[in-house]
């Protein structure tokens, strides 16, 4: 726990509808803060409000692909909480799961635009609203961002080019006192695991269960398991932590 840290502090939590980004919200709100939620999913992140301290939480719906609409949150969030200190860029998405040179320049430009253009923009929209107070900024990488990621190459790229625009604006950033870490999960027990593995089980082989078995935990993270490690990051325990690249992976990668 962040010992009530995160009373009064302003967030946004992209991809709050479901999954990890949902946890993150939930919890984050649950120690005092109040939570912008952004999905494009409307219905999902909407639920998950209805849940929350209607003063503490508010839904938007957005693609983080469209950069006005992340300018536009951003600055609702700061509208109606007078601040922001906070920023988890999660909302992501595998794209077509499979050979890598069997991908388009669609599959590359969607991939690219959520995970990596999106985490830019959003930082780049951010980042004004924190001088002065400073802030902690948790960019959504993967282990794929990390190593090969067979079957899902351009994800792994766009992964990657998180982790490095991570490294560097914690540099660029930290006299400003804005800390900028990445959160590298393995595999997290959500609908995108499910749903980005399906296409490459094979007929006659392990199946979706069978291959969580042989990882060295025997199954997969929670969502609420990452969630400890991204709000202890994006909170005051860390104020040391910075251009850092965390699994939560059950040593997956070790
Ligand atoms: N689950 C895993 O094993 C795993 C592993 C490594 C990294 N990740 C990363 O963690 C993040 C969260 O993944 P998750 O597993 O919780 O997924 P999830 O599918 O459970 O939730 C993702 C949420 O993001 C939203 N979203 C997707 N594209 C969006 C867009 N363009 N604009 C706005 N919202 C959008 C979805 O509607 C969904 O509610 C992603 O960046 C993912 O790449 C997941």
């Amino acid at each position: 726990m962040n010992n009530g840290n995160f009373q009064d502090r302003v967030a946004i939590v992209t991809g709050a509808g479901r999954g990890m980004g949902e946890a993150v919200a939930r919890r984050l709100v649950a120690e005092g803060a109040h939570v912008c939620l952004v999905d494009r999913d409307t219905a999902a992140v909407e639920a998950v409000v209805k849940d929350l301290d209607a003063d503490k939480a508010f839904a938007v719906t957005a693609d983080v692909s469209d950069p006005d609409a992340i300018e536009a949150f951003v600055q609702a969030a700061v509208d109606r909480w007078g601040r922001l200190d906070m920023l988890h860029n999660n909302a992501g998405v595998t794209g077509r799961s499979g050979p890598a040179l069997e991908s388009d320049l669609d599959d590359l430009d969607l991939v690219f635009a959520v995970n990596f253009r999106a985490t830019f923009v959003a930082i780049k929209a951010a980042v004004p609203h924190m001088m002065g107070r400073g802030g902690a900024i948790v960019n959504m990488s993967s282990l794929f961002g990390t190593r090969a990621a067979r079957g899902m190459g351009l994800y792994g790229a766009s992964k990657a080019a998180v982790i490095g625009l991570t490294r560097t604006l914690a540099v660029e950033l930290a006299p400003s006192n804005i800390r900028v870490n990445t959160v590298a999960p393995g595999a997290i027990e959500t609908e995108l695991l499910r749903s980005s593995n399906a296409p490459l089980l094979k007929p006659g082989g392990p199946t979706y269960d069978e291959r969580l078995k042989t990882h060295p935990m025997a199954r997969a993270g929670t969502p609420k398991e990452a969630a400890n490690l991204i709000v202890w990051l994006l909170g005051d325990e860390a104020s040391f932590v910075n251009g850092s690249i965390y699994h939560v992976d059950g040593a997956l990668g070790a």
